[in-house]
C-alpha cells in the first residue's frame, strides 16, 4: 500500500534561505523540499508539496489532501499563533498530521510559545531548523505504519473471534 504524503508550508516560507539565517538556517525551501521528495522516493512514498501565503488557500489544501494524504507534515508559520481556521481545517479533515517549526518557538518571544494549530496534530517538531521537515516526515511515516499495524491486529483479532464464535 503507497503511503501519501501533502507537505504544507505557510506564509513567508518562500524566503527561506534569505529570511532570518541566523534563526532560520540558509537552506532554501526548494532544497527542503527537494531533500523531502528524494526522502520519500527512497521509501516509495508519494509526497506532495504546497507553499501559500495565505490562510485561506491552505484551509483550501488541506480540506483538498481528504481522501489521498494518509497524514500530513505542516509549518503554518505564524497562523500556527493565530488560526483557528488552520486549526478547523485539521480536526475536519481529521488527517494524523505533524507540525514542524525550523525554530524553536519555545525559546522565542512568548506570543511564539503557544500553536493553536498544535492542537490538531499528533504532535509537534521544533528547532532542529531543516531537519525539522526530515524528522517530520519520519515521524508521520511511523504514525501511519504503526497505525496500519494496530488497525490489522484489531481485524485479525476481530476475525479469530468470529471463527470461535461459529464453532
Ligand atoms: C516558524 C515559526 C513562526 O513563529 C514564524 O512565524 C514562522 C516560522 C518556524 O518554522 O520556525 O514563520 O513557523
Amino acid at each position: 500500500m503507497t503511503t501519501r504524503i501533502q507537505v504544507v508550508h505557510g506564509p513567508n516560507l518562500n524566503l527561506l534561505g534569505t529570511r532570518e539565517p541566523e534563526i532560520y538556517g540558509r537552506t532554501t525551501l526548494a532544497e527542503i523540499d527537494a531533500e523531502l521528495a528524494r526522502r520519500a522516493a527512497e521509501r516509495g512514498v508519494e509526497l506532495r508539496s504546497v507553499q501559500s501565503n495565505s490562510e485561506g488557500e491552505l484551509v483550501d489544501v488541506i480540506q483538498r489532501a481528504k481522501g489521498w494524504a494518509d497524514a500530513i507534515v505542516i509549518n503554518p508559520g505564524a497562523f500556527s499563533h493565530t488560526s483557528l481556521a488552520l486549526r478547523d481545517a485539521l480536526e475536519a479533515v481529521a488527517i494524523p498530521t505533524i507540525e514542524v517549526h525550523l525554530s524553536n518557538i519555545h525559546a522565542r518571544e512568548e506570543l511564539r510559545a503557544r500553536s493553536l494549530t498544535a492542537g490538531a496534530c499528533v504532535g509537534l517538531i521544533s528547532g532542529f531548523r531543516a531537519q525539522s521537515y526530515y524528522l517530520g516526515l519520519d515521524a508521520a511515516l511511523a504514525h501511519v505504519e504503526s497505525t496500519r499495524r494496530s488497525h490489522g491486529k484489531r481485524q485479525r483479532k476481530a476475525r479469530g473471534q468470529r471463527a470461535r464464535d461459529k464453532r
